[in-house]
Formats: C-alpha cells, structure tokens, sequence
C-alpha cells in the first residue's frame, strides 16, 4: 500500500510539474514573442487595399490586416519623419525629447549634423536587447549619425539598442537619385538667388561708380570682394551639386558600404537583410524593424515592378514593398514562426500630397476621405494605416476603431518581452493589448496632442463612456495656392508665423460625424462648445505641466552642416566613393 501511495503521490507530482510546465511554456511563448515591425515612409492611408483602395494592388499586406486587427484611427505621433520616427522608438511625444523643432526645418536634413536622438532616450530595442532579444534596424532611421566626430556615432542605431544595421542614416531624398529634382530647389530659389542677384548688382553699381570716378574704392578691396563672393558661389554651387554624395549613402552597422547610395535593386537587398536576420535568429527572440525608403521620393522600383502599376512610378513603388512584406512574411511562415510573431504595420505619416515632379506626375500618394498630408496635423497627415498580427493570441479579420497611436507600440512590446517599463520619464503610449484581447473596450488615449514640430497644433479628446471624438486646432496652416489641399508653393506646410492662421476660439470638430474635417462647429452648432473647450484647455494645462526643458536637436545649430562631421568612405579626392554592396546578388 505505501509503495502505491507513493506511486500515485510521484504521478500526481508529474502531473503537477507537467502541466506548469507546459503553462510557463505557453506563457512563455505569449510574454516573449518575436516582433516584426514594418514602417512605410509617407503611405497614405488610402494606398492599401485593406483600406478601400481599388486600383494599387497590395495583396501580402491586406493579407496581413486579413490575419489580424486593422486599426482605423491609428494616429503617428507627429506628421513628420524625424519626429515621429523618435516618438516611435520611445513611446513618448518628441517634445519631451527634443526632437521636435522651433524653427521651420523639422527634420534632419544633413548627414553631417549634430542633433539627434539623445543617448538618455530609451527605445524599445534596447529593452528587448536587455531581455535577450537579437534586435536589427533594416531601412531608414533618420534620427541622427554623430555628435563631436565623424566617429563617435552616438545618435547611430547601434547607440540605441539595434544589434544589427542596414540602411541609410538619413532618409531618401529627390537630391539622392539623378535626375529626380531637388527638394533644395525651393530654398536655393527663395534664398540663394536673391542673394545673388543682389551681391552682383552691388558690384556693378560698385565698378561702375568706380569706372565714373563717383566712388574712390582701392583697386584691390573690390577685387577681392569679387574673388570672396565667387569663391563662396562656387562652393555652395558645389556643395549643392554633390549633396548625393553627402547625404546618401548605405551602412552596414558603423561601416559605409555604398556612397552614393544605389538604387538598383535597393528593395530587394534590404529584403534579402532582413529575411537573413530572420533566419539567423529562429532559435532566440528577435526584434526586426523593417523601416522601409518606399514610398518616399526619390521614387525607385526593381525592373519587376516598373511600369506595372495603374499608378506611375508612385504605385510601382508601392506594389514592390508590398512584395518585400510578403517574402517577410513567407519566410516567417517557412521557419514556423508565425504563431510566437507579432508582426505591426505602419506609415511614418500620411501621404505627402505636395510631391509633384518637375514634368507634373503626381508622386506622392493618396490620403482616402482626410484633409490634408504630411506635414499637418489634419486627419490626412497623422492618421495612418495601423496593422497588427499575432494569430492565435489576437483575433483575426477584425476591426478597431478606436483611437491609437504610433507610439503604443513602445509599452505593447516591451510587456511582451517582459522588460519593466522606464519609470523616470513619462510615456506616453498605452499598452494595446487590453484593447485587442478585448479586456478593455475604449483604447486609454483619452486626449492625444497633435504637434506641428514643436508647437501644439491640435487635440483630440475621446470622452469616456462615449463614441464621440472631439479635434480642437488651435492654428491651421495655409493652404497654398488657395483653395487647395495643401502647401504646393512651398512644397511642404510650415508650423509658425506667416505660413498659419491663429484661431481663437479654437476651430472644433466631431471627427465621430465628420472624418473629413469639413464643418467647425460654433456656439449654434454644438451647445456644449464651450465646455468642450473649457476640458480640452484643462487637459493641455495638464500635459503642458508635464513638459520638461530638454535641448532642443533640431535647433539650427544641430540641423546645419559641418564639414567636420562629415562621414566619407574614400579621401577627400576620390569624391566620398565606394560600393562594396551593388554586384553582391
Ligand atoms: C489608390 O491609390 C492611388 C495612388 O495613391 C490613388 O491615386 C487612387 O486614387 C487610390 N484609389 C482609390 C480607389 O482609393
Ligand atoms: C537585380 O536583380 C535581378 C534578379 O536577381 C538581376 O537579374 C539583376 O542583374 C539585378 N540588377 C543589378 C543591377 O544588380
Ligand atoms: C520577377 O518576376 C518573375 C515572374 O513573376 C519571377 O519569376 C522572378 O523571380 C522575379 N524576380 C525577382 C528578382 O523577384
Ligand atoms: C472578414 O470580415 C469581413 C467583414 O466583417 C467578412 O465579410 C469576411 O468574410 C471575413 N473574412 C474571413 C476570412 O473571415
Ligand atoms: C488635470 O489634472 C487634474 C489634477 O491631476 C485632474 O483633476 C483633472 O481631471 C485633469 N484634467 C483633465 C482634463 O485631464
């Protein structure tokens, strides 16, 4: 009898250990899954299939929204690329980190400044880092390269928790690829020009008053005048002509491997990274942020995609992402990983409506029923395609329309990789997996703010218990021409003075009724206006509280070029060449 007893005391044990065994298992594979996150640059909201759009064919992607949730108010923390690109990475508002600009220039446009995304900044890659994950950047970034040298890469990927690096720094640029314009075309001709015109009619007026004998200039100051303003021409004329090779090049982790950068199968290699790092990493938890250069002009597709699309090169470009996503996708599947995967899709902003090329063609994409694009805080700047998968644990086709945001991917996944989350600085994002495990029914954003670099622009405010979403603007850039959808005279909206309208009150709109932001409402309209503004005022007396004095990175001092950072793979004299990276297929 004891011997039984015993017998049965060690197979209730068993039992006991094996199922908390397959308990922590199960557990394990939910709290530790792999993550792939996918950003897009400057997709519109109505470029995707899954978000109604008839015409561009994106098959793997509406797949993926198939498989898993489809956010339909998922909001990018800013309209803009570095900004919301910070705010991405570390969960919070690009105010709190200084990655938000005061002056016009929100974004870094040189490879050779020194702002960037401070070291005291926590991105989720590096709290995956800490809990073991193996964590990869493929694509752009776009938050900065160095700070005192061309070698001290403190705002690099590597500085900030990614293990692995394959990319461009900056960003794609018209300037990178060859007879695909200049975005500094509008400055040069705003700036440079006048200047010009100006300095040369003062020496004219100058030698001929000279010539006359009116004015008694010594024969060698107008000379070297001439001789300084010529020289500096000529430079700028330089710089400008070669910014290709300043500005876009390819790294792999602190190495240049390709300056210029390279078009020719571009997509197909940062395709090629990141299936590699997949199938590096089947057996240990990974974080692979594939942040793609499409569909951010310079546009480019492979020979396979060009001229395939109904939409130009725009769409040609669009539809070869769409295929990067799917070959992700199916190595995920090939290597079963799908099940302990979480795979997120996103757009950095809206479509950038302004980008028109020098013959006309429409190069920017398509924003659905919102206002506006990139670079406003109007629905079609911030309201971007949000898709999420994780079969098993989320339910599949389903739908959210509650409001969200880009930097809720920050909490989301540093819970699931069992990392406590920073506890000396405020994020701003909210875990979203009450919401998808369908715990919590109304998302905790009760207010969002909407900057316009580093100025409040707008509010949204979703009342508890309540469908209604109410959006404040406190200024509205001016469309130009006017009567249009955006700032084509200027190519981009700005945030401050003359380019604004002030209003006071507050512009208000029912974003629940009126997605398109076409009717403010009034006093007449809407009885509770004024309690409505009176909350919202309380709300950003609140959040302003919360604001700390950082530095700013985007100060003109941090965003101007200095030649002393400026990184190049060659001497000085074999023009900053190198490809180590074009024939390797
Ligand atoms: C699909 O996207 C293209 C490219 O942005 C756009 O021109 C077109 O209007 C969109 N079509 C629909 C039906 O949304
Ligand atoms: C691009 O890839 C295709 C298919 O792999 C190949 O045939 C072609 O030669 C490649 N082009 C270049 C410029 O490497
Ligand atoms: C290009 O398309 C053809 C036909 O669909 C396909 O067989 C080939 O693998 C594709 N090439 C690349 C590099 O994707
Ligand atoms: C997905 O949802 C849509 C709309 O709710 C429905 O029409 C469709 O049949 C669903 N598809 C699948 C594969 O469940
Ligand atoms: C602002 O903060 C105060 C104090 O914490 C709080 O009572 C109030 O509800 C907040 N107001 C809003 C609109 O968030």
């Amino acid at each position: 009898m004891p011997i039984e007893q015993n017998r049965m005391m060690k197979m209730l044990l068993h039992l006991v250990f094996y199922l908390w065994d397959t308990n922590k298992a199960n557990s394990e594979r939910i709290s530790k899954p792999n993550m792939v996150l996918i950003m897009a640059d400057d997709l519109g909201i109505g470029d995707l299939g899954c978000y109604g759009n008839k015409t561009l064919r994106t098959p793997n992607i509406d797949k993926l929204a198939k498989e898993g949730v489809t956010f339909t108010q998922h909001i990018a923390a800013s309209p803009l690329c570095t900004p919301s690109r910070a705010a991405f990475l570390t969960g919070r508002y690009p105010v709190r980190s200084g990655m938000a600009a005061f002056q016009r220039i929100g974004v870094f446009i040189f490879s050779a400044s020194s702002g960037g995304l401070p070291a005291e900044e926590i991105t989720f890659a590096k709290l995956l880092k800490q809990e073991g994950y193996s964590t990869a950047l493929i694509g752009k970034w776009h938050l900065g390269l160095n700070c005192d040298t061309t070698d001290d890469f403190c705002h690099h990927p590597l500085s900030h928790g990614f293990d692995y690096f394959y990319g461009c720094i900056m960003t794609n640029l018209r300037d990178c690829k060859p007879g695909h314009g200049s975005v500094f075309d509008k400055g040069i001709q705003m700036y440079v020009f006048p200047t010009l015109q100006i300095t040369g009619i003062a020496l004219i007026t100058l030698e001929s008053l000279h010539y006359i004998g009116l004015l008694r200039v010594p024969c060698r100051a107008h000379r070297y005048f001439f001789l300084v303003a010529a020289i500096l021409f000529g430079l700028l004329l330089f710089f400008f002509h070669n910014i290709r090779y300043l500005n876009c090049f390819l790294m792999r982790n602190h190495q240049i491997i390709q300056q210029p950068l390279n078009y020719k199968n571009l997509t197909q290699r940062l395709t090629e990274e990141a299936t590699k790092f997949i199938k590096r990493n089947t057996d240990s938890p990974f974080l692979l942020f594939v942040s793609y250069l499409q569909v951010h002009t310079a546009l480019y597709a492979s020979q396979n995609f060009t001229g395939k699309s109904k939409h130009g090169l725009y769409g040609d470009a669009v539809e070869e992402m769409d295929w990067s996503v799917g070959q992700i996708l199916s190595v995920l599947d090939k290597q079963r990983l799908r099940e302990k995967t979480l795979v997120y899709f996103t757009s950095d902003q809206g479509a950038h409506i302004e980008e028109i090329s020098s013959t006309g063609k429409v190069q920017g994409g398509y924003n659905g029923i919102y206002k506006g694009g990139k670079a406003t805080n109007w629905e079609g700047g911030i309201r971007v395609p949000g898709l999420l998968r994780w079969t098993e644990v989320i339910q599949p086709n389903t739908s959210i329309d509650e409001p969200t945001s880009s930097m809720d991917i920050f909490p989301t996944i540093v819970n699931l990789a069992g990392a406590p989350l920073p506890k000396d600085r405020i994020i701003d994002g909210h875990d979203l997996m009450p919401l998808l495990q369908g715990k919590i029914l109304q998302a905790e954003h009760e207010f969002l703010f909407h900057y316009c670099n580093a100025y409040l622009n707008a509010v949204r405010w979703h009342p508890g218990n309540s469908d209604t979403i109410w959006k404040v603007f406190f200024f509205t850039p001016n469309f130009n021409p006017e009567g249009s959808d955006g700032c084509f005279e200027s190519h981009v909206c700005f945030c401050h003075g003359s380019f604004v309208t002030h209003h006071d009150p507050p512009l208000l709109f029912d974003l629940s009724k009126d997605p398109r932001e076409t009717n403010p409402l009034t006093p007449e309209t809407e009885p509770r206006f004024y309690e409505i503004l009176e909350v919202i005022k309380q709300a950003v007396n609140n959040h302003t509280k919360s604001l700390r004095a950082v530095s700013s990175q985007l100060s003109l001092g941090n965003v101007l070029w200095k030649p002393w950072l400026q990184s190049c793979c060659s001497s000085f004299f074999q023009f900053c060449y190198c490809d180590s990276d074009s024939d390797r297929r």
